[in-house]
């Protein structure tokens, strides 16, 4: 069911310092900073040649990274995300073996504009996984 690995995510308390660390001392091509109000945080995306790791850092009242942040104040891996053909299929197959979609279980439009959902931890190895229809 899952294809290729779209993103890592890490969750940072400093993005600026975060992006000048993969631009300036990993060499990496970075994106400008962008936030996302109705996400709770902002991004960046470091482009790699196979993949991409996207930076993310609070923004406003209730950010979804808030408690991640508070456990790991130096910051640290969030989340992996996975593509698939068929966000509604791959929600289907995991609903019946038992796995917890979060949220309200239907699809949201993700950073890249496409639809996403987040898997818990607890069925997949203590990973929060997204998965992300391409
Ligand atoms: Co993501």
């Amino acid at each position: 069911m899952i294809g290729k690995l779209n993103h890592v995510a890490i969750a940072v308390n400093d993005i600026t310092a975060a992006a000048s660390v993969y631009r300036d001392t990993l060499g990496a091509t970075v994106t400008e900073a962008i936030d996302l109000p109705e996400h709770g945080v902002t991004t960046v995306f470091i482009e790699l040649p196979n993949t991409k790791i996207e930076l993310l850092q609070m923004l406003g009242e209730g950010s979804p990274i808030e408690r991640f942040i508070e456990k790991n104040p130096a910051g640290g891996i969030h989340h992996i995300c996975y593509e698939v053909d068929d966000i509604a299929q791959a929600i289907s197959k995991l609903k019946s073996d038992g796995a917890t979609v979060l949220g309200d279980g239907e699809p949201k439009i993700g950073a890249h504009g496409k639809p996403v959902i987040f898997l818990h931890p607890k069925d997949f190895c203590g990973t929060l996984i997204e998965l992300e229809q391409v």
